[in-house]
């Protein structure tokens, strides 16, 4: 049953909502966020990642009280907050959580974090597990008892042996603090929580992947349906989400989902760790709320665009797998998920890559084909052929040693690929040739043409030495 005024309350009693805005959205502007509504305090490691310096950064308080308040409660209070997943997709969590059976058939349940952050220019799982992981457990023990499960897998990339091994060392804390195992919390839920390290191959962040490969097999994504909620892991009902969607979950069932709510646009909602990257002076990861403009959080965090901003050429706002935008579209974009969907692009995993006038525009978006095509698992055709013909046709583009008509041939191409394979790494390798095109054309075209010109200056002048010496000054037919 969903208790709302009552739990509200209790909520009020139990702890403190430093933050309840019931702005207009048409009169608010986004950004600037406060330390007091940061939900990673520690997200550069300044203080204590282990369970002293978390039990002052407040986490592990009250987790038995939340439990208690019983999982439709958890599941509507996230649906309430807006929080929509933070691995890449967007979709919306609470919701998501729900479609974990509700009656169990004697199979047991299982929450699988997924902490393989492959994704180019991303690293914000990181630093929540290196510096906050308890934020993360006990979440899991929180989304664990919401999706009834009692086991949770964390599913490490394979390169991040040093967090790996701080997590582990922060799940025995829990262990020993009865915070996860045998009546987790005093809360009469049993919750274990296991790391598991994958062996480092980007296809493994895909959920289906990652649940082949947690198995033990070759990383190669499922078919669905059956969708993971009914057949998951070792063919048990589970559910793959993000680190940052579960370490957040604690944070907004205390501080409440209006407080949440108030951060960002409608549908956009929330607090979020931006990741910046590539041409600024300061790259880094940051807090930030949702629907801040694109250009204030590289000003304000990132310490600019290297040469100013007039020296931008263009951004990939939302890691790798997202359309590139130009610079007359970052001017004053926001950066949530309508904002950018707007432009044809996404806010992914909120990766920001900065590139000013110095980039090969053409060479970067050349260098993520070549990172597809090498990431394909090969199990679709349109996957494992269309992303080798993309880089090699990319490879002519860099050079401009291709036909303009090649330009087109390749936009058809990439839409070909488009949608016709069974996992979303045929659209992210389609996407940023995609934005290149879309905004880039000119400069394709052009460096195709400079590529004639001077390939035809070339032949003329070999034609020439050919001649007979007292020909060789005289002027070449035009
Ligand atoms: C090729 C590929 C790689 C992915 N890599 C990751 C990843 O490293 N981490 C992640 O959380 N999600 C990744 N995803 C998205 C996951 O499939 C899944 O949508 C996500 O973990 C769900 O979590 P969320 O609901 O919390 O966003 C990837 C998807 C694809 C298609
Ligand atoms: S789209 Fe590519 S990576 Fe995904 S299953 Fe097909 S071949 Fe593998």
């Amino acid at each position: 049953m969903f208790l709302r005024p009552l739990t509200s309350a209790l909520r009020n009693r139990l702890f403190q909502s430093s933050r309840v805005c019931f702005s207009s959205e048409t009169l608010r502007s986004h950004g600037g966020l406060k330390d007091d509504d940061r939900i990673f305090t520690n997200v550069y490691g300044q203080e204590d990642p282990f369970i002293e310096g978390a039990l002052k950064r407040g986490d592990w308080s009250n987790t038995k009280d939340i439990i208690d308040l019983d999982r439709e409660w958890i599941i509507g209070e996230i649906k309430a907050s807006g929080l929509r997943g933070r691995g890449g997709a967007g979709f919306p969590s609470g919701l998501k959580w729900s479609f974990m059976p509700r009656i169990s058939d004697g199979r047991p349940h299982y929450l699988v974090v997924n902490a393989d952050e492959s994704e180019p220019g991303t690293c914000k799982d990181r630093e929540i597990l290196r510096h906050d992981p308890h934020k993360l457990l006990e979440g899991c023990l929180i989304a664990g008892v919401a999706m009834r499960s009692h086991t949770a897998y964390i599913y490490c990339r394979g390169e991040f042996w040093h967090e790996a091994r701080v997590l582990e060392r922060a799940v025995a804390e829990a262990y020993e603090k009865g915070f996860l195992g045998k009546n987790a919390c005093g809360s009469n839920w049993d919750m274990d929580v296991f790391v598991h390290s994958g062996a480092g191959a980007y296809i493994c962040g895909e959920e289906t992947g990652l649940l082949e490969s947690l198995e033990g097999k070759p990383g190669k994504p499922r078919l669905k349906p059956p969708f993971p909620a009914n057949v998951g892991l070792y063919g048990c009902p589970s559910t793959v989400t993000n680190v940052e969607t579960v370490a957040v979950a604690p944070t907004i069932l205390r501080r409440g989902p209006e407080w949440f709510q108030s951060f960002g646009r409608k549908n956009n909602s929330g607090t979020k760790l931006f990741c910046i990257s590539g041409h600024v002076n300061n790259p880094c990861t940051v807090e930030e709320e949702m629907s801040i403009p694109l250009r204030e959080l590289i000003d304000v965090h990132a310490g600019g665009v290297r040469g100013g901003w007039d020296n931008l050429l263009a951004i990939i706002p939302g890691g790798a797998s997202v359309r590139v935008l130009p610079k007359r579209i970052c001017d004053d974009v926001l950066m949530d998920y309508d904002a950018l969907k707007e432009h044809q692009s996404g806010l992914g995993t909120a990766a920001v890559i900065v590139m000013d006038k110095s980039a090969d525009i053409i060479q970067c978006i050349e260098r993520l084909s070549y990172f597809y095509k090498h990431e394909s698992c090969g199990q679709c055709t349109p996957c494992r052929e269309g992303t080798t013909w993309m880089w090699k046709l990319m490879q002519k583009m860099v050079t401009g040693e291709a036909d303009v008509r090649e330009i087109d041939m390749l936009l058809e191409l990439t839409k070909e690929v488009e949608g016709h394979t069974i996992c979303a790494l045929g659209d992210a390798s389609a996407w940023p040739i995609q934005g290149l095109i879309n905004h880039f054309r000119d400069e394709m075209e052009s460096r195709i043409k400079k590529y004639k010109r001077a390939a035809l200056a070339k032949e003329r002048r070999i034609e020439a030495q050919r001649r007979p010496p007292q020909f060789q000054n005289a002027h070449a037919p035009v």
